[in-house]
């Protein structure tokens, strides 16, 4: 399989040293491009199915693009054992959003824009599209067609570069439960390169459909990939996250609080918020007063938690 020796060992080995350990499951990838093509542009849309209940920490669901030397674009959905204080999100919903690991300002690391609390039938819509200056990259995440997560990085064309998806557990992680499907997705290369389908790696379970090109290899589809659930032995015991039925009703933690913070939080009276539960950030019209002894924390414009 090219992901773990290709394209983006180099991303992947870095992002392990900052955990104790990370398991990978199945996974869909393509590259190093040949002939000086470079990855110009991906597009895919993404349903991650249903989270695993309970949330185990981490389970990461992504699509990326890198080359060896290059940052790890990798947008997607992560599931963790604090949904609330993770994004706002019910246990049983995923946080999506865009994401890279790599270099920003010289400083390496895990660089995120906003994550949204996100349903299994909610579909992620994840653009990366190299800009005309030919060094800034623009991330861009919808949810059902409506942008919620932007970031840009400065990696420029991706040379001999690739493009795969993730399913990667760190620590506590019972691996995830349901297929994963990417539809319609779209590779764009800066020159056209025949050869970049016999770059292919389909991981053990993963059904796919045919990789084309209508332009002898400049732009590459694929109408479905359907990554299969990923069984791992974990702290916590073989895959002990159970499923919850996709398309459940879900609703968001309770909330409530003591202290405003930034945001459009009404601050309904009579009400408390337990531990980690969201009581603050724009766009927030919840319960803004903690549970005592719990103190309403600023995080960030877009949530404050209580702890
Ligand atoms: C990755 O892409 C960058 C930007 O174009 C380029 O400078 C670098 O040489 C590429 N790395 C490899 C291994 O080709
Ligand atoms: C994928 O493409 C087909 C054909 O153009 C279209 O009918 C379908 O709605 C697309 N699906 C998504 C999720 O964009």
């Amino acid at each position: 399989m090219k992901l773990s020796s290709g394209l983006f060992g180099i991303a992947i080995s870095m992002a392990a040293t900052l955990v104790k350990a990370d398991s990978w499951g199945s996974a869909w990838s393509l590259g190093p491009t040949h002939n000086g093509a470079a990855v110009v542009k991906a597009t895919t849309h993404f349903q991650p199915g249903a989270a695993p209940t309970p949330n185990e920490d981490i389970l990461a669901l992504w699509i990326g693009i890198s080359n060896a030397t290059s940052g790890l674009i990798q947008a997607g959905c992560d599931n963790v054992a604090n949904m609330a204080g993770y994004c706002g999100a019910a246990a049983n919903q995923w946080c999506c959003g865009a994401s890279y690991f790599g270099f920003q300002n010289g400083v390496l690391g895990q660089w995120s824009g906003k994550f949204v609390p996100t349903e299994c039938t909610d579909t992620i819509t994840i653009d990366y599209t190299l800009q005309s200056d030919q060094r800034t990259w623009v991330h861009t995440v919808s949810k059902n067609g409506a942008v919620i997560s932007t970031l840009q990085t400065f990696d420029g064309p991706l040379l001999q570069g690739g493009f795969g998806t993730g399913t990667e557990c760190n620590a506590n992680c019972g691996g995830s439960v349901s297929t994963q499907t990417y539809t319609n997705t779209t590779i764009v290369l800066s020159t056209a390169d025949p050869l970049f389908s016999s770059t292919l790696g389909v991981g053990a379970g993963v059904q796919a459909s045919q990789l084309t090109t209508a332009d002898s290899g400049k732009t590459w589809t694929v109408a479905s990939i359907k990554i299969p659930p990923m069984t791992i032995n974990s702290n916590l015991g073989p895959n002990t996250g159970k499923p919850a039925v996709c398309g459940a009703t879900t609703t968001p933690p309770a909330t409530t609080t003591t202290r405003t913070t930034t945001g459009t939080g009404s601050g309904s009276t009579g009400c408390t918020s337990p531990e980690f539960a969201q009581c603050g950030g724009s766009g927030f019209t919840g319960c803004t007063v903690c549970a005592s002894p719990f103190t309403c924390e600023f995080s960030n414009d877009f949530y404050s938690q209580c702890l």
